[in-house]
């Protein structure tokens, strides 16, 4: 087989937060990945960074009254730990807030700007003249245009979902200073994603199979069909004070933090680079990977919430600037914990600091988070009671026990020495064998859901072979010697195999089996043979069951009980920019009139016989019959949690004939990409029946 030559990223976490259990899905991820590809005997580069600049992390360092520096250094420390307490491990871990960063971003912009995409315009912005800056849409605040609740963030408002622009909010104020802000202009500078050459090129590249079906899907629908062009310039430029990179040629502008993020992949592998170059024989080719043509692979593996800026600007970007584009992206979904959004007043908004202290064993968390991922963009979740179930049930009681209950007679009885030869049951031991290539496959497709389903069902056929043989009562049998040997050799064999097979989830576990059976690191193809003859140490316990009290006390220790759930602005400051269903055409306020919503009290909710996606309401609106309504909410709730609840209805709407019966009306609920449907709820003080309007 030839040598592959790989690298890979996840994505660069912000230097102004602690990683939580949400970033934890991506990078053990990939480090799964990463891991599997070493085994195979490939040629892997893994690096990451911190993403360093932006406003939030210049304010945060003010009011901490440290320099942006500082400030990221510390955090820098801060993340490494926490990776590698849960055993990511990077080839180089950096900082975009580097040399290398700065000179790969001032190149690209040269580059983009020499072929014509980079604009200057004047924009109008809200500027604070306290603080003497202008203000990203997060840092200013007011009332939402469309339903009025008060201190509402200027993109959209939290409690009606509206999405605005700064401008419209009411009463606007910064959120740095609580000054009325002012309206300034200001020259910005745009790469011109509207460029013909721009959209050509990503039209081409979408469909080059680079992508996850859902992401070429949601890239056809970002770009449109053929001649049509969606795409806005993108502004990449924000002024002083700003912690970041100035721009070439032009004092006082800085790189918007988005520009030189993706960028810390090149920086971080330089410095990679760097650093083998010294000791001779490692040396690594930075242009053998990024420059155009490269035979070598490159992926970015990152999640859903950034496709934007990884599937439109970052290749746009490579391409005019005479450099490679990656090979894939390989995006994934959220975290729910306990099949809801983390929440810091549940206490399921969990660090990873949090995890360590209160669980220790990070290898639970990688083995769970494991058997859930399909390599999709499909939210995971984390249930908490399912958590310590499948650990102890899969890792303690079917893999762990499969040692625990026969190494202990080649110690005692064999002098630690494996059968040199096996009569019967080598079929057994080539059966695991045979199941490499496929095992490999899954890991490769990222669906190590299912590597670890099959991984599983070999532990129980050894379980199985175990309990036959039965080595505790063959050694209380007289002359049964050979045959416990056996037994016992045979079992060894098949736990060396699911060992080498888990080994990429659970690295620490398998060293400690390498110790153990007194191997070498164990790589894929060794799983073409079998360890016969050879001396094996004594058995020590390898894993601990999960004590379902470790959760609740980390679960504890998380929840905020008292303070309101907090957002921080910072992952919203600067960065999202998710793009929403288009607008529909405008309606006038006659078109509106016409639909009668009503307050309405969900009376009973249950389940229908047969629909995979309805739930039957009976919906109080304050008439003398309540009605009966069929709504496609059956994945996101539980019945008996919306009996008594009160929502909002159509209730005009012509009855229709289903399947199920006559539905009188419908529910509101929203619902797109990243989640949903989500029924409404009015404010206090709304009746049953009520209009709304
Ligand atoms: N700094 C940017 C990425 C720049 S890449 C050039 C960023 N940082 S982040 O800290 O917010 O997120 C880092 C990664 O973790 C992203 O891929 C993000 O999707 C992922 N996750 C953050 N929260 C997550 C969950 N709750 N669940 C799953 N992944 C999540 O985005
Ligand atoms: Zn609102």
């Amino acid at each position: 087989m030839t040598q592959r030559k790989i690298l890979v990223t996840s994505a660069l976490p912000y230097a102004n937060g602690s990683i939580h259990l949400g970033h934890l899905v991506e990078y053990i991820q990939t480090d799964i990945w990463v891991r599997f590809q070493k085994m195979r005997g490939n040629s892997v580069h893994y690096v990451c960074a911190d993403d360093t600049h932006g406003t939030p992390v210049m304010l945060r360092a003010q009011t901490e009254g440290i320099t942006p520096e500082q400030l990221i250094e510390r955090v820098w420390h801060e993340h490494y730990n926490d990776f590698s307490a849960f055993h990511v491990e990077f080839d180089h871990y950096g900082s975009t807030n580097s040399a290398e960063t700065r000179e790969y971003a001032e190149d690209i912009y040269r580059k983009l700007r020499s072929a014509g995409l980079i604009e200057v315009r004047s924009i109008e912005q809200y500027y604070d003249p306290v603080k003497n800056m202008f203000l990203p849409d997060r840092f200013i605040k007011g009332e939402c245009p469309k339903c009025h609740a008060k201190d509402q963030y200027g993109d959209n408002c939290e409690v009606c979902g509206a999405a605005y622009a700064p401008t419209e909010l009411i009463a606007p104020y910064s959120a740095v200073s609580g000054a009325k802000p002012e309206m300034r202009h200001s020259d910005h500078y745009f790469f011109k994603l509207s460029d013909k050459r721009c959209q050509e090129f990503l039209r081409k590249w979408t469909r080059s199979g680079t992508l996850q079906t859902e992401a070429a899907n949601k890239m056809q629908e970002w770009l449109g069909s053929e001649g049509e062009n969606r795409l806005s310039d993108w502004d990449i430029s924000r002024d002083a004070p700003y912690f970041g990179f100035e721009i070439p040629d032009a004092p006082g502008k800085y790189f918007y933090v988005w520009l030189d993020a993706p960028v810390g992949y090149m920086g971080s592998f330089r410095k990679l680079c760097n650093s083998r170059n010294e000791d001779q024989g490692s040396k690594i080719d930075f242009d053998e990977y990024w420059k155009p043509g490269s035979t070598t692979e490159l992926y970015h593996f990152i999640g859903k919430d950034i496709l934007y800026f990884h599937a439109l600007f970052w290749p746009a970007m490579l391409e005019h600037s005479d450099f490679r584009t990656p090979t894939g992206l390989f995006a994934h979904g959220f975290l729910t914990v306990n099949g809801e959004k983390m929440s810091k007043s549940r206490g399921t908004f969990i660090t990873a600091r949090s995890y360590v202290e209160h669980v220790k064993n990070t290898e639970y968390l990688r083995y769970y988070y494991a058997a859930k991922i399909n390599g999709t963009m499909e939210d995971i979740d984390l249930n908490l009671e399912d958590f310590v179930a499948k650990v102890n049930s899969d890792l303690i009681g079917k893999y762990i026990n499969i040692a625990s209950r026969t190494a202990g007679f080649i110690s005692k009885k064999f002098g630690g020495r494996l059968a040199k030869e096996l009569k019967d049951a080598t079929s057994l031991i080539s059966e695991f064998s045979s199941r490499r290539t496929q095992i490999a496959q899954c890991y490769e497709e990222r669906d190590y859901g299912r590597a670890l389903r099959e991984i599983m069902r070999l532990a129980d056929i050894a379980n199985e072979y175990v309990n036959e043989k039965a080595p505790w009562v063959l050694t209380k049998q007289d002359g049964q010697e050979a045959l416990l040997h056996e037994a016992c050799t045979v079992s060894i064999n098949l736990f060396r195999l699911l060992t080498l097979y888990l080994k990429p989830v659970l690295p620490m576990l398998a060293r400690e089996v390498e110790t153990f059976l007194n191997i070498r690191p164990l790589t894929w193809d060794d799983a073409e043979e079998a360890l016969l003859d050879s001396t094996i140490n004594p058995y020590q316990h390898l894993m601990t069951r999960l004590d379902p009290k470790l959760i609740e006390a980390m679960v504890a220790a998380n929840r905020e009980s008292l303070k309101p759930e907090t957002h921080s602005p910072a992952r919203h400051a600067e960065h999202q920019q998710h793009a929403i269903a288009p607008i529909a055409e405008t309606i006038s306020i006659e078109d509106f009139a016409k639909i009668d919503l009503r307050i309405a009290r969900i009376v009973n909710a249950e389940h229908v016989e047969g629909a995979e996606k309805l739930l039957k309401l009976t919906l109080d609106i304050g008439e003398e019959k309540p009605r009966t309504v069929f709504a496609g909410i059956k994945s996101a709730y539980d019945p008996d949690t919306l009996k008594g609840r009160m929502t909002a209805m159509v209730a005009n709407l012509a009855p229709r004939k289903m399947k199920f019966g006559l539905s009188e009306g419908m529910v509101l609920a929203a619902s797109d990409e990243r989640g949903g449907p989500c029924i409404l709820s009015p404010d206090e003080g709304a009746r049953p029946g009520m209009r709304i309007k």
